[in-house]
């Protein structure tokens, strides 16, 4: 176990997250507990287009970095000179925002003459599962839900990963954001979509559940949406009411159904005691009870992070990046953004 530079004891990781519409600093200390965590959401702006604008997102990560960064290390009760290594999210994201955060950590690395340690975005929301269970350890079976990705992977170790799942074409909250827009909701549709859906019949629309026949732990989720698109233009075309609530959970439930039928098909292949679920997506209720349910079935321990840690953060980041550390990945300065790249 690597031991404090700075006076010995636990290491105190800096963690820096702007891969998409959040800025977010935080320090955590030997990857499992949180001494501070800020999160300053981009999305009030990002709201008025009905999307993430790239340009604004890597203005506004600009605009609130350094003030994020001073309160965190504040409310840690540090100065600078405390933190042992500095995390960042590096890939995969939206290229202009992931490189405002990565500059940031260079500068303050360098600046401070400590580690710069390169994270990846998707092994970092793995990672909110340690900050809310300090028992978890690898091995285990890991379901990604996120805004840009879906995947299964096994988590081997902390720092090796193999991917069993992929989604072949729009990730599950891209789909619940584009089915959120076509039913005429804010941005992100996701919520949108989870509050209505409580109000709806889950049955009242009929909507497909892709499958691919040899590769049964991928997931597609474009067709659901364009299936959407088109009952709901075929109800306007004949003047009909389009019954938002209904849509909202018939919708809802094949987006469970989807991760549901990709899920059994890990365990059938697999069959791996623990599962830990993440991502923005995990928030959704309805797909955390009916994969609660699965989990019961198949006798598997369920990790589901706090909801504020299924989000972008930056505690997740500072949390993966202490097991990066101790595993002695340690970025040059030299360390480019990538806007994709498998969590592998
Ligand atoms: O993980 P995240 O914050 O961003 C990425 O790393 O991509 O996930 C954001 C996504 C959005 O697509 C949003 O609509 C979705 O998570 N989301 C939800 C819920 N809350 C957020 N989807 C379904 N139900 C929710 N309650």
């Amino acid at each position: 176990m690597k031991q404090s530079k700075r006076g010995g004891g636990a290491l105190k990781i800096l963690g820096i997250e702007s891969t998409c519409d959040e800025t977010a600093a935080a320090v955590v200390e030997d990857g499992r507990v949180v001494l501070s965590s800020f999160v300053a959401s981009q999305i009030d702006e990002h709201k008025l287009y009905g999307g993430v604008v790239p340009e604004i997102a890597s203005r506004r990560h600009l605009e609130s970095i350094t003030a994020l960064v001073d309160e965190a290390l504040k409310t840690a009760g540090l100065n600078a000179d405390g933190i042992d290594a500095v995390a960042v999210s590096y890939a995969p994201g939206l290229i202009g925002a992931v490189l405002v955060g990565l500059n940031f950590a260079k500068g303050f690395g360098y600046a401070n003459e400590i580690p710069l340690i390169p994270v990846h975005h998707l092994r970092a929301h793995i990672a909110a599962n340690y900050l809310t269970y300090n028992e978890l350890v690898p091995p285990f079976l890991g379901l990604i839900v996120s805004g840009a990705n879906t995947c299964i992977v096994k988590v081997k170790s902390y720092t090796e990963f193999e991917v069993l799942g992929d989604t072949k074409d729009d990730a599950a909250g891209e789909a619940f954001d584009k089915a959120a827009r076509i039913l005429g909701l804010g941005y992100p549709g996701g919520r949108e979509i989870e509050k209505l859906a409580r109000k709806g019949n889950a049955s009242a629309v009929v909507l497909p559940r892709p499958k691919f026949k040899d590769a049964p732990l991928n997931f597609s989720f474009s067709g659901l949406k364009t299936a959407v698109l088109n009952k709901v233009e075929d109800l306007k075309n004949k003047n009909q009411t389009v019954n938002v609530e209904d849509f909202a959970a018939s919708f809802e439930g094949a987006v469970c159904d989807i991760l549901l039928n990709s899920l059994e098909a890990a365990f059938n292949r697999d069959p791996m005691r623990k599962l830990a679920i993440c991502g923005g997506v995990c928030a959704n209720s309805k797909i955390r009870n009916e994969v609660a349910e699965l989990a019961k079935r198949r006798g598997v321990e369920l990790y589901m992070p706090d909801l504020k840690l299924c989000g972008d953060n930056a505690a997740m980041v500072a949390s993966q990046g202490f097991y990066e550390y101790t595993a002695g990945n340690i970025a040059s300065l030299d360390l480019d953004g990538v806007p994709t790249k498998s969590v592998e």
